[in-house]
């Protein structure tokens, strides 16, 4: 199949709006579109469209059993879609448009092969500009899991998006790189409480200030390995993706135990080390990527997929050993990430 790669901003012009015109007319086709959101790229098709997700899944190489997320332009398309109640309602009203997936019954015009078989359906508005317009253009919910191949770190520039997809796919909106650089919060919401089942830039600390402590819950697939007869309630979060080809070992402890560690591997032309900025004084090298300052988790969140990318094209790299990031705010999210990537093998001194 021939991928049409079509360069956006942010849609505003003539000729770009000419160009999300035929996305959108591609989706309403039962084609699939990648397109930028201020996460990551997501794959696009039309959510009412039983084939297109069929086609979404087939593309992507992804288990049919893990759900998309329904991409809406309007806050009010809610209710089409899903049994919503006053806590999303204040969910939405807070944190829309914006990184953040709500988990709700689903209404049955959204059709079972978009939600895995599952009861439920995963809805988000995206804040992305472009995102927005296609999704209204379309004038159809979309559903858009994130547009890497089964398996590999979510594409957060339109080059990543390629790599994984070209010829796989009818259309790329090659964007700017995203903004977070990390998947949306994925929030499971009860009448009286939520469930944070994936951390993202909505973070659990906004979470708690908005519906009080004992409102929120952190799902322990957040930062546990689960196995065996574990069900998780989002069943994403079972597969190691995230990942780069190379295994993750991700270093906790003193700080100097850690950088000295750290610098016994530079010389080893099978170790890639990802640092922070701070340690590129001791730590530069051929194979080391920093992510960012330590203090600065959005930084982090912002460059942690491309790093693992980056290291995915050094042939040689066979361990990454990696900084654990601190676990607050977006950084819990980074760490989520990461520890997934290491299958949470987490070295500690
Ligand atoms: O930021 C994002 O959320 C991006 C952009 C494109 O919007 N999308 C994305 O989609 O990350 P995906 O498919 O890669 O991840 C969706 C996650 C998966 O872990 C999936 O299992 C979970 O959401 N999910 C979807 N529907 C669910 C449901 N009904 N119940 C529980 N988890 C669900
Ligand atoms: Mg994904």
């Amino acid at each position: 199949m021939e991928t049409v790669i079509l360069r956006v901003t942010d849609g505003s012009s003539d000729e770009e709006q000419r160009a999300l015109q035929k996305a959108a007319d591609c989706i309403r086709g039962s084609g699939l579109v990648a397109f930028p959101t201020e996460t990551v790229y997501g794959l696009g098709g039309n959510a009412f469209d039983a084939e297109a997700a069929k086609k979404i899944y087939a593309a992507k190489g992804r288990p049919s059993d893990n759900p998309l997320i329904v991409h809406i332009a309007e806050p009010e398309e809610m209710d089409r879609y899903c049994y919503t109640n006053p806590l999303s309602a204040r969910l939405a009203e807070a944190f829309w448009p914006g990184p953040m997936t709500m988990i709700l019954p689903k209404r049955d015009c959204i059709p079972g092969s978009v939600t895995g078989g599952l009861d439920t359906v995963a809805i988000r508005l995206p804040s992305d500009p472009v995102a927005n317009r296609l999704i209204r253009m379309a004038g159809v919910p979309v559903a858009a899991p994130s547009a890497n191949r089964s398996g590999r770190p979510s594409p957060t520039t339109a080059e990543h998006v390629v790599e994984d997809l070209q010829g796989r796919i009818d259309m790329i909106l090659a964007g700017n790189p995203c903004r977070i650089g990390v998947e949306s919060s994925v929030i499971a919401v009860e009448q009286d409480h939520v469930t944070v089942l994936r951390p993202g830039a909505v973070t659990c600390e906004a979470l708690r200030q908005l519906l009080g402590e004992d409102r929120v819950s952190v799902d322990r697939i957040v930062t546990e390995k689960v196995t065996g007869a574990f069900k998780p309630r989002s069943p994403g979060m079972k597969y190691r993706h995230y990942a780069p080809k190379a295994p993750v070992l991700l270093l906790e402890g003193e700080e100097n135990t850690v950088v000295s560690y750290l610098k016994k591997k530079l010389p080893d032309p099978e170790a890639g080390l990802l640092v922070y900025d701070e340690d590129l004084d001791e730590l530069a090298g051929e194979r080391t990527l920093s992510f960012g300052k330590r203090l600065d988790p959005d930084a982090q969140a912002h460059r942690l997929f491309f790093c693992l990318r980056k290291f995915d094209s050094m042939e040689e790299v066979r361990t990454i050993y990696a900084r654990t990031p601190r676990r607050e705010g977006i950084g819990l999210a980074v760490y989520n990430r990461l520890a997934k990537a290491a299958g949470f093998h987490i070295l500690k001194f």
